[in-house]
């Protein structure tokens, strides 16, 4: 969400005549674009505004420094007040008044804009994206959300759920397609939730699909709460909407969840997953844990381990649990598990997950899939990488005349629990792989 954001302040500021330049040593104004979500990504934040002071000596002050995103709305005092480098805070509802705030710091004031907003969706800004592989794209299509999971800030930084108007994504959708893009994410705190009025996220998925049907699309993040089943038909039948789905879970014990405000048991996620694999065969999965939320007992944090024996997740973004400010979690409950004891079982938690997408990757090997070429793989520039439909990175020694935006069918043959390895069948399309599957 923040590259995202990134990308329309990027806009703001350009259609205003700034000009981004690559290295810090030669802006005149920097923005750290922030994020609240756990206190270790406040902490990277600090200690980068850090450097930035030193770059501000060194300059003898002449640098505009501004902090962006969902620390300027929930601690702008303490920003303003601790760290006297700071110029600017402007909240993720604000950015179009940017150019304002930068004229008004120019006469040596500081400026604020932490307003949130009911309708602001950005709608009309056209991204500019100045640091993607030109292939794969974030689309924001809603802001906020109203869930109020207990243990989350993201209400109080991001403000009320609001839905962009579903032509202004399909016109972007049309733009990026035409720009070579290849992947679209969808992106929304709370995707089921999507409303513009006249548009479901069904709908909406299913407008998306029609756009290019060479353009893979996939969604970030739904709630299991009230995951739209019609949407997993809609999924199943276009073969540019991909076969993965992420489903955070959070905790695999009801009375957590309960205590973690989300309005679902562990049964009936398990069947929201087997109705997900039921009408998408071969669908991977993908979700989000936190350890150690408020009173976790051993025996609740052994249920969060069979959950995810059970589901046997793809991928998993692992967290022990933050105590933010203001939330549910903070007002009611107490913090009250050890930090060595989050730690140990969020690394429990972890070394589990790794042993089974190691088990899942191996179960790849023989298999053939459609790739979307990225770029160069990490390791080699004689080798290429890219992700199938079900979002696995797969490596690839480099054929000649491929390249980034191309689709290519591979047969696994190795894996690690993060990669597959691949060999080069041919060049291909989502049009042709998908008569092929047919035809098997
Ligand atoms: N502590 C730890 N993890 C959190 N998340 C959200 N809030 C917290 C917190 N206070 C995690 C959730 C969410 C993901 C984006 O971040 O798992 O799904
Ligand atoms: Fe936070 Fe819950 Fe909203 Fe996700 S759904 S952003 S975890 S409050």
């Amino acid at each position: 969400m923040n590259v995202s954001d990134t990308e329309i302040v990027n806009s703001i500021l350009m259609e205003d005549g700034m000009e981004p330049v690559n290295e810090p040593e030669d802006a005149e104004v920097i923005f750290v674009n922030t994020c609240s979500i756990r206190d270790n990504a406040e902490e990277r934040v600090w200690n980068r505004l850090k450097e930035f002071k030193a770059l501000k000596r060194e300059k003898d002050g002449d640098l505009t420094v501004g902090v962006l995103g969902c620390m300027a709305e929930r601690i702008r005092d303490k920003i303003m007040e601790k760290e006297e480098l700071v110029d600017l805070v402007v909240g993720p509802d604000a950015y179009r008044d940017l150019p304002k705030l930068l004229a008004d710091v120019d006469d040596g004031r500081k400026a604020v804009n932490v307003l949130l907003s009911l309708e602001e969706t950005y709608a009309d800004i056209k991204p500019v994206r100045r640091n993607d592989n030109g292939v794969s794209a974030f689309v924001t299509i809603m802001r906020g959300c109203d869930n109020m999971c207990a243990f989350c800030v993201v209400p109080f930084t991001r403000g009320r759920e609001r839905s962009r108007d579903a032509e202004s994504i399909i016109d972007e959708l049309e733009q990026l397609s035409n720009q070579g893009y290849r992947e679209v994410t969808l992106l929304g705190q709370n995707v089921n939730s999507y409303d513009d009025g006249e548009h479901s996220f069904a709908d909406l998925m299913y407008k998306a699909s029609q756009v290019d049907p060479e353009m893979r699309i996939r969604f970030s993040s739904p709630h299991p709460k009230d995951f739209p089943e019609e949407l997993l038909q809609i999924i199943s039948e276009q073969p540019n909407l991909c076969n993965y789905i992420h489903i955070p879970a959070q905790s695999g014990n009801n009375a957590v969840l309960e205590r973690m405000r989300r309005p679902y048991t562990r049964e009936q996620y398990l069947d929201l997953v087997e109705k997900m694999r039921e009408i998408i065969p071969g669908v991977t999965l993908s979700t989000d844990i936190i350890s150690g939320f408020c009173d976790e007992t051993e025996e609740e944090h052994k249920d969060t381990l069979s959950l995810m024996a059970k589901v046997k997740y793809d991928l998993a973004y692992m967290f022990s649990y933050s105590e933010r400010g203001r939330t549910l979690a903070e007002r009611k409950y107490e913090d009250n598990v050890p930090e060595e004891v989050k730690k140990r079982r969020l690394s429990e938690i972890i070394e589990q997950q790794m042993n089974i997408q190691e088990e899942l990757n191996n179960e790849e090997i023989g298999r053939r899939h459609l790739v979307l070429v990225e770029g160069t793989s990490k390791r080699s520039d004689e080798q290429l990488c890219g992700r199938t439909d079900t979002n696995k990175m797969v490596v690839f020694d480099r054929p000649d005349h491929i390249g980034k935006g191309d689709y290519v069918e591979v047969t696994i043959s190795d894996c690690t629990s993060a990669t597959l390895m691949g060999d080069f069948i041919k060049k291909s399309s989502i049009k042709e792989f998908s008569q092929e599957k047919v035809a098997v």
